[in-house]
């Protein structure tokens, strides 16, 4: 009987995104999606027992009952007889928390696997991912390090990346507003968005000529099909309906300052965005400064993070 676990799990982003539930009640997409687990942001969990009654949830040291209630139904769905008083579970994000930066990947991806060790129950990868991406489709990518596919039958897998030099920058737009969530939004897209039926067929060929590029190690082609794939993301999100718009005027000053030093300058550098303003960059590490340099004349500052080589995993345990 375990009194004491501790799991980690890394951010993810996508570089092929996710935009859209084929199947709402078991979350499984309408696209293939392919995303980095990054080593700059990462979510540690302790499930521990208490001594008291209660069960106590807190989230970067602070009770959160919202958020309590949904670790609750997540943890329901691996057993809904599951006994949760008389637990603590305290979960800290390293990274912002719901900034549009995976924080909830993470937190998922973590929960999962701490919950799957401390209640013992074990469950191989296809179980537990598929209990993970009831908590966020995109946790499910968390559980493993390096390159990721979810394919829409619900599995992930390992996809070979054999870049040591390959980084993504996050540069944190602070203009950030409120803006609708990833589940309604993707919803309003699925039943309103024009573009969406060219989105998921668009989406298939990108996965697999990324796949192919990657296979070739071809980076400009990987590169092109990154930002076009966001990009078009962004677009059936305009074409919603009502419009849900989340880049903000800094994030398109981003957007194009990126674009001009690839044109200009020939720098190996690609934008990635997601449910949020942020604006990532997929470049080499030999390019990191020229583009932190550029950035900063514009009042810009930029985070760069290596590729993820742990995943989900148990850090520690007590009997
Ligand atoms: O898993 P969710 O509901 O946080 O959706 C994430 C969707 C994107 O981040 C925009 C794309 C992706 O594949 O991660």
């Amino acid at each position: 009987m375990l009194t004491y676990v501790k799991a980690r799990a890394p951010i993810n982003i996508a570089l092929i995104k996710y935009w859209g539930k084929k199947d709402i009640k078991e979350v499984l997409p309408y696209q293939p999606s392919l995303s980095l687990s990054l080593d700059i942001f990462e979510t540690e969990t302790i499930i521990q027992k208490a001594d008291h009654d209660d069960f106590v949830f807190t989230i970067n040291n602070i009770k959160d009952v919202n958020m309590k209630q949904k670790v609750e139904t997540f943890i329901k769905l691996f057993d809904v007889n599951i006994n949760l008083n008389g637990i603590e579970i305290h979960t800290k994000n390293t990274g912002p928390t719901a900034a549009g930066l995976a924080s909830s990947a993470s937190g998922f991806a973590a929960l999962a696997v701490a919950v799957n060790r401390f209640f013992n129950f074990n469950y191989d990868l296809d179980t537990l991912s598929s209990l993970t991406r009831k908590g966020s489709g995109s946790a499910i990518r968390s559980l493993l390090p390096s390159a990721v596919a979810w394919l829409p039958d619900g599995h992930i897998e390992q996809v070979d990346f054999e870049f040591d030099d390959v980084c993504l920058g996050v540069v944190i737009i602070n203009d950030q507003k409120k803006s609708i969530g990833s589940t309604e939004a993707m919803k309003l897209s699925v039943e309103t968005s024009p573009l969406y039926s060219e989105w998921v067929k668009q989406s298939f060929i990108d996965f697999e000529a990324f796949k192919e590029a990657l296979k070739h190690k071809d980076f400009k082609i990987l590169g092109n099909i990154t930002e076009k794939n966001a990009l078009l993301m962004h677009e059936v999100c305009h074409q919603t309906v009502p419009k849900i718009q989340y880049l903000s005027p800094s994030s398109y000053d981003v957007i194009t300052l990126i674009q001009s030093l690839r044109t200009t300058l020939g720098i190996d550098c690609y934008v990635t965005m997601d449910a949020g303003p942020n604006v990532k960059v997929l470049t080499k590490v030999h390019h990191q400064s020229i583009i932190k340099k550029h950035l900063k004349q514009e009042g810009y500052n930029i985070l760069w993070s290596g590729i993820d080589t742990k995943g989900a995993v148990i850090l520690d345990e007590v009997h």
